[in-house]
């Protein structure tokens, strides 16, 4: 016989049954939060999953009573997540119809069309900020040690690249000014966005809240002056994503309204940036630390800018070539996922590994403990990038862009954007971590506590 156990019950149960809600208001928060900054949220995890049970657990977390998913198939069947954009907010038909516009944009017919922009972008990035001939700008903030030209933080430089990117590709913002008051604005939020929800004057939560109005502000004067450009045909309607949510209806003729619009081009400019900044950097991390694969990943973008042109830009065929390479990346975010899970609530009781959820409830599902699971991954903490060879890992036992209906839609331009970074970075430089065993944590992606200083080493294959 099935015994479902429900989670309102064990409150009446001891403590230590099936989870602890922890002490009141703040419940587990603090345990949570300082095994993310020190990179291990799965210990957290796997800690409690070891005392109560390894599916399902009940904790509190900031501010809600929370069941935490653990296993393989979780991330699937979780309701609504809990979040302030329409998109991550709006459930049933509204998110499909929400979705459906954003992927026209966001998929891979369309991502074609992107390849040689973003890898003009990228070029002029590595030009302006990496190579050391030309970083003055950025000398004091972003090198250590200026002994040699080729000390650099590696973080806060991908930032800029990331950021930028998102902005060009999103809204065609150009200036490197606006686009550097935007990530400040941007550095804000952030923070509040994983923190205990007090709005009140002074807490991190309210600054976030703030810089996040103060960036709607400017993207609805964007927004206003893009609809009259467009109005006009001074503007194109599949110029970036601002253009193409003002001008694109749904199937029922129906437009987004301009709140809608802005809402989710801040969203996008949060989950596009952030989460693709703290995987390049984690990349550069692992290739500075793993030679044999490096000259791997090195060798095959060789052979595909030998094969072609002098100054052609890469195509989207290429990309494809970028198998090996995207393996390695793949063992990167499955060793050290950018995100360590995501919040939703359950929008009716949920019945999960014999217990009952109730509705209301918030859940948590976590990416790290999944994709260390050994069930799934033999010697899952070896770095070993022939995982993903063949037909890779097993369904929803790697996902680090989520899984089911509300999995990331912008993991293919993330896999864009990362290799055409990565084929720039090693036709041009090799690099050494100058703090080998550098902690990360999640804050709220994961980051390196001293922004990954590098020494890199310029090398003489110019395609
Ligand atoms: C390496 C880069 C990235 C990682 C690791 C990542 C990871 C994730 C994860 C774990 C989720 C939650 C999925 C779930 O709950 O099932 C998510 C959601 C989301 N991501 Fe990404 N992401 C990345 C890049 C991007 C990019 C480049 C964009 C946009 C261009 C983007 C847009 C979004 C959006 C809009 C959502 C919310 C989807 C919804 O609510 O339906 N992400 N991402």
């Amino acid at each position: 016989m099935t015994v479902v156990h429900t989670f309102t019950q064990l409150h009446d149960e001891p403590i230590d049954h099936n989870g602890s809600l922890g002490w009141p208001l703040i419940g587990e928060t603090p345990d949570f939060l300082r095994a993310g900054q020190n990179g291990e949220p799965h210990k957290f995890i796997r800690e409690r999953m070891d005392k109560h049970d390894s599916r399902v657990f009940k904790t509190s977390l900031l501010g809600e009573p929370m069941a935490v998913f653990c296993g393989q198939e979780t991330s699937s069947c979780l309701a609504t997540r809990i979040s302030w954009s329409p998109l991550v907010t709006a459930t049933g038909d509204e998110a499909k119809r929400m979705r459906r516009m954003l992927m026209t944009f966001l998929n891979p017919d369309a991502l074609r069309s992107y390849v040689e922009r973003m890898e003009i972008v990228t070029q002029q990035h590595i030009s302006t900020h990496w190579d050391g001939s030309r970083t003055k700008s950025l000398l004091y903030y972003n090198r250590v040690n200026y002994k040699g030209k080729e000390e650099v933080r590696v973080f806060p430089i991908v930032k800029l690249y990331t950021f930028e990117l998102a902005c060009r590709l999103f809204t065609s913002i150009d200036d490197p000014s606006h686009i550097s008051k935007l990530a400040a604005q941007f550095n804000v939020f952030l923070k509040g966005v994983i923190d205990l929800p007090i709005n009140l004057p002074g807490t991190t939560f309210y600054h976030a809240m703030r810089a996040a109005n103060a960036i709607r502000e400017e993207l609805q004067v964007i927004a206003t002056q893009r609809r009259v450009d467009l109005e006009e045909k001074k503007a194109s309607p599949k110029q970036d994503l601002l253009s193409h949510l003002l001008a694109t209806a749904d199937a029922s003729g129906k437009f987004l309204t301009e709140m809608e619009i802005i809402d989710n081009i801040l969203l996008l400019l949060f989950a596009g940036h952030d989460t693709t900044r703290s995987a390049i950097t984690l990349l550069m991390r692992y290739l500075g630390d793993l030679p044999q694969v490096y000259e791997k990943v090195l060798k095959e973008q060789i052979d595909i800018a030998m094969s072609k042109e002098p100054g052609e830009l890469l195509q989207w065929e290429d990309i494809q070539k970028m198998r090996y390479s995207w393996s390695v990346v793949s063992e990167v975010m499955r060793l050290s996922p950018p995100a360590s899970g995501a919040f939703r609530e359950a929008l009716t009781d949920i019945t999960y590994a014999g217990y009952t959820i109730p509705r209301g409830w918030k859940l948590y599902w976590s990416t790290g403990s999944t994709q260390r699971d050994q069930t799934f991954f033999q010697n899952p903490e070896e770095f070993d990038a022939s995982r993903f060879e063949g037909a890779g890992p097993t369904s929803y036992s790697y996902v680090p862009f989520g899984g089911g209906p509300r999995m990331c839609p912008g993991q293919e331009f993330a896999r864009l954007q990362i290799l055409v970074f990565l084929h720039n970075m090693v036709k041009r430089f090799r690099w050494d971590l100058l703090i080998p065993d550098e902690n990360f944590g999640y804050n709220p992606m994961l980051a390196p506590s001293k922004g990954l200083p590098i020494r890199l080493r310029p090398h003489k294959f110019e395609a």
